[in-house]
């Protein structure tokens, strides 16, 4: 028999044990949940550096190594053999559908591709230079006023319509985003084309004439989707948990998600890149702006690199800037001047000392927005297309969490350093 490990911490002289528990792969956790009953002191963690919140079976991520795993597929694989709309069905079920599995999947997304006709006011509502999230966040979230009372996130049935609706409405809600913006008439979806061409079709088509999705461009956003899908407890993933461990609906649980992963430090982050490359312009430009991004005294970073778990570098990075040549290669875009930029900032980059001990390496956010921008996405679009993507994530992630019978309430502690209790002076005798 096994005996369960454990780990001792000794305070004040009276040492307390706690389990250890190992997962298939990667770093064991120390179980304190018992802690502040046994010990009445919380562990302090900001920005959970050292944390594990949740168990998970979804994605495993080895930041030394540089591996992206989903449910055990390394991610070269899947860019190399599958589709997206696998991949969503291998992070919602576990398992890759086999060819009949797939039919089915993909019949169930196909019949929840259009929005109820009404959603289409909410768009009236915001200015046409609204930022795209702003947009999608508000009208993701409007999903609920359509769905929530026909939803028991207890009830499995509801769960898995409430998912497919998401993974097939996205596309869509993205799409009339961009059109909004350009005063173009919204394009419905297209069941006759895949995922990704009927995408193409309803941001790039008119009514006026047949729109002919490039099957290169197609299986190129069709592969960035893939890269983007999931990744393990990032900030915009355990926003969506913690909204939903609460019992909120998984409308709004995703446009919360949305809200998150809009900031420049995670999702936002390519399209803060490609305007740091407009803004550096030059190669020539390429040392001021990575001597700025080492001064501590500057609050510029260089946009795209660095990752809190990968120390080497990110798998998705090196199959997005493949994606990226063959983009430019189709378009006829071989001097694309900001993708030698961005090759040229790598390599420096790559070769400063600073970077080379900090372990800043590209993430999948340095190239994606110029192969996005060759695709004619617009920049501020980036994020929403990232948004896209990773529904399903979100959505397999909140699944898992639902469905946990461990999981409870999310609701951290703190280190109180406000006040000590006093006593209120009535106004009038305030001096
Ligand atoms: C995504 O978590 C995920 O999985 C996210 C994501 C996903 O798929 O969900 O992978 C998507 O968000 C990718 C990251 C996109 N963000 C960026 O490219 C923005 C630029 N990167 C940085 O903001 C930063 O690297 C983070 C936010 C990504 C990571 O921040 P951490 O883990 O809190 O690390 P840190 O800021 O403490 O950095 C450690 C050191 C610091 O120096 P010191 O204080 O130790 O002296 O490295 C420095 C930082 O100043 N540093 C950088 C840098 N990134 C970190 N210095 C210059 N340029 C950078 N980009």
């Amino acid at each position: 028999m096994t005996t369960q490990r454990t780990a001792s911490l000794t305070l004040d002289g009276k040492t307390t044990e706690f389990p250890v528990l190992s997962g298939t792969i990667g770093p064991e956790v120390i179980d304190i949940r018992t802690l502040y009953g046994k010990t009445n002191t919380f562990t302090f963690d900001p920005g959970f550096m050292s944390t594990a919140a949740c168990k998970s079976s979804i994605t495993y991520i080895d930041g030394d190594k540089g591996e992206l795993l989903y449910r055990g597929y390394p991610i070269e694989q899947l860019a190399e053999h599958c589709n997206f709309l696998e991949t969503c069905y291998l992070l919602k079920n576990g398992e890759l559908p086999n060819q009949d599995q797939y039919d089915d999947w993909e019949k169930r997304v196909k019949n929840h591709t259009m929005v109820h006709e009404q959603l289409t006011r909410f768009f009236q509502g915001f200015r046409r230079d609204a930022h795209p999230m702003a947009v999608l966040v508000g009208v993701v979230g409007a999903l609920s006023a359509f769905y929530h009372d026909s939803l028991d996130i207890n009830n499995p049935q509801h769960r898995l319509v409430a998912a497919i609706r998401l993974i097939a409405k996205l596309p869509t809600i993205v799409a009339m985003t961009y059109k909004y913006s350009m005063g173009e008439p919204f394009m419905y979806p297209r069941n006759n084309l895949d995922y990704s061409a009927n995408f193409m079709h309803m941001m790039f088509g008119t009514p006026c004439e047949e729109y002919k999705p490039n099957p290169v461009l197609v299986k190129a956003l069709d592969r960035i989707l893939i890269l983007h899908a999931d990744h393990e407890q990032n900030a915009s993933t355990s926003t969506v948990r913690l909204s939903g461990s609460s019992g909120a609906n998984p409308f709004a649980c995703i446009a919360a998600g949305i809200a998150c992963l809009w900031g420049p430090a995670h999702g936002g982050a390519n399209e803060a890149c490609l305007k740091m490359l407009e803004e550096i312009g030059d190669v020539s430009r390429v040392g001021e702006y990575i001597k700025r991004s080492k001064d501590k005294n500057d609050s510029f970073k260089l946009m795209g690199f660095g990752h809190r778990v990968y120390k080497n570098f990110d798998p998705r990075a090196k199959l997005m800037r493949e994606t990226c040549h063959d983009v430019l290669n189709e378009l006829g875009l071989h001097d694309d001047r900001l993708f030698k930029l961005a090759l040229a900032l790598e390599k420096i980059a790559l070769e400063d000392e600073y970077f080379v001990e900090k372990k800043l390496y590209p993430n999948v956010d340095f190239y994606s927005g110029i192969v996005q921008r060759a695709l004619g996405i617009p920049v501020p679009l980036f994020t929403g297309i990232f948004a896209l993507a990773r529904t399903i994530g979100w959505i397999a992630q909140w699944h898992e969490m639902i469905g946990d019978p461990e999981q409870k309430i999310g609701r951290p502690r703190q280190l109180y350093t406000g006040a000590a209790p006093r006593t209120v002076t009535p106004l009038a005798k305030r001096p």
